[in-house]
């Protein structure tokens, strides 16, 4: 009989030679990120849930305690995994940037290059955006980028651009005050013209195709062509165009929410149905 020698994949040899080759390379766990970030110096977690147990104590501090110079301040808001922010830092050594996001794993990516590099103008807030004017004093912040926000097309109030939000921003924000709006949703490009538009609000530039306008080279920073964030990649390889707007938030008048019907974008996942090929929940 012609037996066949049986083996076995999964023999001690084989997964000895499986680790050393794949490890390097591998993911640390989300267990693993959430211990590195308890240790970073660079990263400040304070999520709602235990705010209240363990307040902030640096609002109004940031460049005295933390940065330690005088340069304006730049968040971002929803960073994910904070590469933005990073290579932000690494182009202007003359601002200070924090990059805000309630989700640690992700956030870990960017601390963690940031520490890796010596940056020390760059910072993480682990936090909900709802509680944001909790952890800065008034006229703390020169600019907010919002970087590829979740468009919320069921809930207006959870928009980062709608008033609500910017209510908030309001009250760390400097008088008139950079707001940055990079987005591959319509819905959310649109809605955010109306908000603008209703309030008065001075818009600096605006094109629904940052990289084939000719006119953004002129408009906009050279590192807000040259750097894209992770979920930006992830669009342009769709072949979607990535939408940008700069505007001022002034601080009198109080803000007004536009009535408006907009499309919904249909490339979206609405229900976030996790077998959906089109699944872009944040
Ligand atoms: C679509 S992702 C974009 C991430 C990153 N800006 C990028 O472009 O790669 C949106 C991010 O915003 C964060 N986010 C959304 N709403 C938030 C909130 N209310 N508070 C804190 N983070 C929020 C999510 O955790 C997620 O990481």
């Amino acid at each position: 009989m012609n037996r066949k020698k049986y083996k076995n994949p999964y023999n001690l040899r084989n997964l000895r030679y499986i680790f050393r080759t794949f490890a390097p390379v591998m993911g640390k766990g989300k267990l693993a990120k959430f211990a590195d970030m308890e240790t970073y110096s660079n990263v400040f977690q304070y999520p709602f849930s235990t705010y209240e147990e363990h307040p902030f104590t640096m609002q109004g501090k940031w460049r005295e305690q933390y940065f330690k110079n005088d340069n304006p301040i730049v968040l971002e808001l929803g960073c994910g995994k904070g590469e933005y922010a990073v290579e932000l830092a690494r182009n202007y050594p003359d601002k200070n940037f924090i990059g805000v996001d309630i989700k640690g794993a992700r956030m870990w990516t960017g601390a963690t290059q940031a520490l890796n590099e010596g940056l020390t103008n760059v910072a993480f807030l682990r936090t909900n955006i709802e509680i944001i004017d909790r952890f800065f004093a008034a006229d703390e912040v020169q600019e907010i980028w919002l970087t590829f926000s979740d468009p919320q097309m069921k809930n207006p109030r959870k928009r980062l651009t709608s008033t609500y939000f910017m209510e908030r921003y309001r009250r760390f924000l400097v008088d008139g005050g950079l707001i940055h709006l990079k987005t591959d949703s319509n819905f959310l490009f649109t809605y955010t013209t109306y908000v603008v538009e209703k309030n008065g609000l001075p818009v600096d530039f605006r094109t629904e195709d940052l990289y084939h306008d000719e006119r953004s080279v002129l408009n906009v920073e050279p590192a807000t062509l040259a750097v894209q964030t992770y979920y930006e990649q992830m669009w342009i390889a769709r072949g979607l165009n990535i939408k940008y707007m700069r505007w001022h938030l002034p601080h009198p008048a109080p803000l007004k929410e536009p009535d408006v019907e907009i499309e919904l974008d249909d490339y979206r996942s609405y229900h976030r149905n996790k077998r959906s090929p089109k699944r872009t929940s944040c």
